[in-house]
């Protein structure tokens, strides 16, 4: 048995595949199939003069999805997706499908949400699931390459990380326990065993919204470093994203291209990210700084006057189009022809025409935005929309970020911790700092906090035996997928997500 993934090796050689039909059109005597096995996806053609007449009705009959193996040439054709087809001489049918769910046509995401064991199947979705194996091997090659040491953080936890709010409760022999909201607080402890450490684990937030950016189950991966400050986690961050992006783009050519992405954007990732205080970074969200000679809100007016132009513009081929139907002149292939241009034009006006519903809500913001609060999503994608790559926000306000934080001694009041904003509009993907280190704030925040201190006396601990200053990271695996691969929400980046009102399949 072969795999796509090796035709190249194979050229002008027979070979046999086994895997699945993923589409197929047919003549009298030619069948064209998408074969897929997994590793990629490929032509078989299959013709009647070389298979037999019981092979190929067979195969012509054969439903979407069926499974079989097929035997034939390798013909190099750069045309066909794959770059390989198949000439079949010889095929077995393996499992029969009848009326796959699933079709070329399109779909509502809610019946492909609700079909997700079966819409992993598609390309789109094959593609992004072997970008988020490549980034999930380079993040273990990057943290492995420099010795820091996995551990795995447990679970099940007794106490809130991240705050209260968004903590799912369970039962646990009778007493309540917490499903963990992130690994650091035990990453802390294990850096100041092994020095440099990473968790890369499930976590979980209770999060009532449902938003594109927001699971209630996603993996994180939280790096801790004794005797890190906050330039030195500012500069690991930065080599780390720089290394992963880099490593999907050279690894992943074929899948990038199967989704269509634009890899401008993550190319100008290898250039130095921008690093700037959240106090400036307000200043430019709300307008009143500028960023190559233009302020936020005269990028907002530029952007919708380009979408105005562009939907205009199609407005006007759509217009034209059914001019040429309607004046009868045309042959009934051409009609089909520029219906299905029609329809695909009506569609791009519903994409550009959701963009601009955008501008005001993000023009609102930008101008609205109260001094001393945290970014929601709407001034993250404003702010990275100022900047073609990523940009690193420290220095935050304390009250807005967690109890373990350490408190800026030269600038009172602000928290020594960073995000990473991921550009195109993506938002937070990596949120860290350096630790608080003096044991008497740690305990006065606690109690602001709210949290029970008791849960917390083993945290404590650290800073009484061998306190050391320190700091990490985390980051979002999902965020990051979605990013890389360009996609408008989440939900496409785990294979099973959980979300608010998600639990199947
Ligand atoms: O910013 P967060 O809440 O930080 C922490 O949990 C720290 N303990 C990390 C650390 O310093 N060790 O979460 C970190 C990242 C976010 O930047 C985001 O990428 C992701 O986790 N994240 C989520 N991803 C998907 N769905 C959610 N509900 C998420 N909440 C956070
Ligand atoms: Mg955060």
């Amino acid at each position: 048995m072969t795999y796509i993934k090796d035709l190249s090796k194979f050229e002008g050689q027979e070979v046999e595949l086994k895997g699945w039909n993923a589409q197929k059109r047919d003549s009298k005597t030619i069948v064209f199939m998408v074969f897929r096995d997994g590793t990629g996806f490929c032509q078989a053609v299959i013709d009647l003069n070389n298979v037999g007449e019981e092979s190929f009705e067979a195969a012509k009959r054969l439903g979407q999805e069926s499974s079989l193996s097929v035997t034939g040439k390798v013909v190099k054709d750069e045309k066909q997706i794959g770059g390989y087809e198949i000439h079949v001489s010889s095929l077995q049918i393996i499992g029969v499908a009848e009326d796959f769910p699933i079709t070329p046509k399109e779909h509502g995401v809610d019946f492909l949400m609700d079909k997700r064991h079966l819409w992993l199947r598609s390309r789109r979705q094959w593609a992004i699931m072997r970008v988020r194996n490549e980034i999930i091997f380079a993040i273990h090659t990057f943290f492995q390459q420099k010795g820091f040491v996995q551990m795995d953080a447990p679970i099940f936890t007794g106490n809130a990380c991240e705050g209260t709010s968004t903590l799912f409760e369970t039962d646990y022999y009778g007493e309540p326990a917490y499903l963990s909201q992130s690994g650091q607080l035990y990453g802390e402890a294990m850096a100041m065993a092994q020095g440099l450490i990473y968790t890369f684990g499930p976590t979980f937030r209770a999060e009532k919204s449902k938003t594109r950016r927001h699971l209630s189950e996603f993996w994180m991966i939280e790096p801790e470093m004794a005797f890190y400050d906050l330039k030195m986690d500012m500069d690991v961050i930065e080599e780390f994203i720089q290394y992963v992006v880099s490593t999907v783009l050279e690894n992943k050519k074929e899948e990038l291209k199967a989704l269509d992405r634009d890899i401008s954007f993550l190319e100008k990732v290898r250039e130095p990210f921008i690093r700037m205080k959240y106090e400036d970074a307000v200043s430019v969200i709300k307008g009143e700084k500028d960023v190559n000679e233009k302020t936020s809100l005269q990028m907002l007016a530029e952007e919708e006057a380009e979408l105005q132009a562009a939907k205009a513009k199609l407005q006007i081929e759509i217009a034209e189009r059914e001019a040429k139907i309607a004046s009868g002149e045309l042959k009934k292939g051409e009609i089909n022809f520029n219906q299905s241009k029609i329809d695909k034009l009506k569609n791009e006006v519903k994409d550009t025409d959701e963009k601009l519903m955008n501008i005001p809500v993000w023009q609102n913001s930008a101008k609205n935005f109260k001094r001393g609060d945290d970014f929601g999503g709407s001034d993250e994608t404003v702010l990275t929309k100022m900047f073609g790559q990523p940009v690193m926000v420290y220095n935050w306000p304390q009250e807005v970020k967690a109890f373990y934080m350490k408190e800026d001694e030269t600038d009172k009041g602000y928290a020594k911790g960073v995000d990473l904003l991921a550009p195109e509009g993506y938002g937070e993907v990596v949120g860290g700092g350096e630790r608080e280190t003096d044991i008497e704030r740690l305990k006065r925040k606690i109690v602001e906090h709210d949290l029970p201190m008791s849960a917390f006396e083993w945290y404590l601990d650290l800073r009484k035996f061998g306190n050391v200053p320190h700091s990490g990271f985390g980051l979002g695996l999902e965020r990051l997928v979605a990013w890389i691969c360009g996609l408008q929400h989440i939900r496409e980046t785990i294979p099973f997500p959980r979300s608010y009102g998600r639990l199947l399949p």
